[in-house]
């Protein structure tokens, strides 16, 4: 069967990932690659999809109704993953205004452009965060209220209701997809784990916000795609699914793990005021994706960490190439200022 299917932000972490993922799957589909390529956006993550002849790259905004109407009509997509967005709280902090613009407002225009050219599928690509933060116990399932604390999760729980708005007013097919939190290659070295490698690495201060106790359920970005893959083919239209690993871990363990995986001392870590409004913990329940449609994480993660610190510090030109320009100055503000 063939099947044209649009990805948004297929130049960021997951997106390109999944195109990769998706590529290597299926020889009969073709993935255009839909992204505006921002600081988080970098067409390295996907040079060995540059000569395979079902990969097209288009650079455009999903929050420009010119370049979201033209990319529909110069491909009429069979089905949208959308993973274009902003997505680092820190910067919605500091200013929430792209987060908006992209988030929200783009992701209304790619509903309403999917719904008038009838596509088949539209598949939101959502986060654990919308669900706000838990205690010490409990875990969030698909009914869990959405409470989001962060401009970030805020803009993203926007936008998952004005999908499901689609869904219930249009009846346009779509599955919302709520992952916990992505570790693995090509993430931009702003997000922890790969900060925490990089700037071990060079032997630089590894900032953690507050005591460290903070607690976030961690899965391998493989593992994410191939749920993805499950929702686009085989999920319920209307449903949301949760997506998770059943793997929590403290903040400050996951960096001491990092330490000692790359044999650096302790003394490096900084505690640093923390993040105002930061959620405590997020865990998730994704029962109803494995019990519904059989997924089920297979990367571990002790072997998950390890190929990810050695892919990263294999890969210095590639983080050389995304630290640069806007990355250095928000660094120093968020981090080196405080
Ligand atoms: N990283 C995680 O742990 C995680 C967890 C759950 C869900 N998610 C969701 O997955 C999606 C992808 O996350 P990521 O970590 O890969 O993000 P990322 O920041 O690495 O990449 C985002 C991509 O979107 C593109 N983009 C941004 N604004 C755009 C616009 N207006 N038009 C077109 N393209 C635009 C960027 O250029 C970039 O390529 C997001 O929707 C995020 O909310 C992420």
């Amino acid at each position: 069967m063939n099947k044209i299917i649009m990805v948004t932000g297929g130049a960021g972490f997951i997106g390109s990932n999944f195109i990769k993922f998706m590529l290597n799957k299926y020889q009969d589909y073709k993935i255009i690659n839909f992204d505006k390529l921002t600081y988080a956006g970098n067409l390295r993550n996907l040079s060995s999809a540059e000569n395979n002849p079902n990969y097209y790259f288009v650079k455009g905004d999903i929050a420009s109704e010119k370049d979201v109407k033209s990319i529909f009509e110069e491909f009429s997509p069979d089905y949208v993953v959308n993973f274009a967005a902003e997505t680092h709280v820190d910067r919605s902090i500091m200013d929430s205004t792209a987060f908006i613009m992209t988030n929200v407002v783009g992701t209304q225009l790619l509903l309403d452009s999917a719904r008038t050219n009838q596509i088949k599928k539209f598949v939101h690509i959502s986060t654990d965060e919308v669900y706000g933060s838990l205690g010490q116990e409990g875990t969030f399932n698909e009914n869990s209220p959405i409470k989001p604390n962060s401009p970030y999760s805020a803009s993203k729980a926007s936008s998952d209701l004005l999908v499901r708005a689609a869904w219930k007013t249009y009846g346009l097919n779509v599955n919302i997809t709520r992952c916990s939190n992505n570790y693995g290659p090509l993430q931009f070295p702003e997000k922890l784990i790969p900060l925490m490698i990089n700037n071990a690495n060079n032997n630089k201060e590894l900032p953690v916000y507050g005591n460290g106790t903070n607690v976030r359920d961690w899965i391998h970005v493989e593992d994410h795609c191939s749920a993805i893959d499950l929702v686009l083919h085989e999920g319920v239209p209307g449903s949301v699914y949760n997506i998770g690993a059943d793997n929590e871990w403290k903040n400050i363990e996951i960096v001491k793990t990092i330490l000692r995986h790359m044999n650096k001392p302790e003394s490096l870590i900084r505690f640093v005021t923390d993040r105002p409004g930061h959620d405590l913990r997020y865990a998730i329940d994704s029962s109803k994706i494995q019990k519904d449609l059989g997924w089920k994480p297979q990367i571990e993660f002790s072997d998950g960490l390890k190929s990810t610190i050695d892919w990263y510090l294999s890969h210095s030109e590639w983080i050389e190439e995304i630290v640069k320009g806007d990355y250095v100055n928000y660094y120093k503000q968020m981090y080196e200022e405080r």
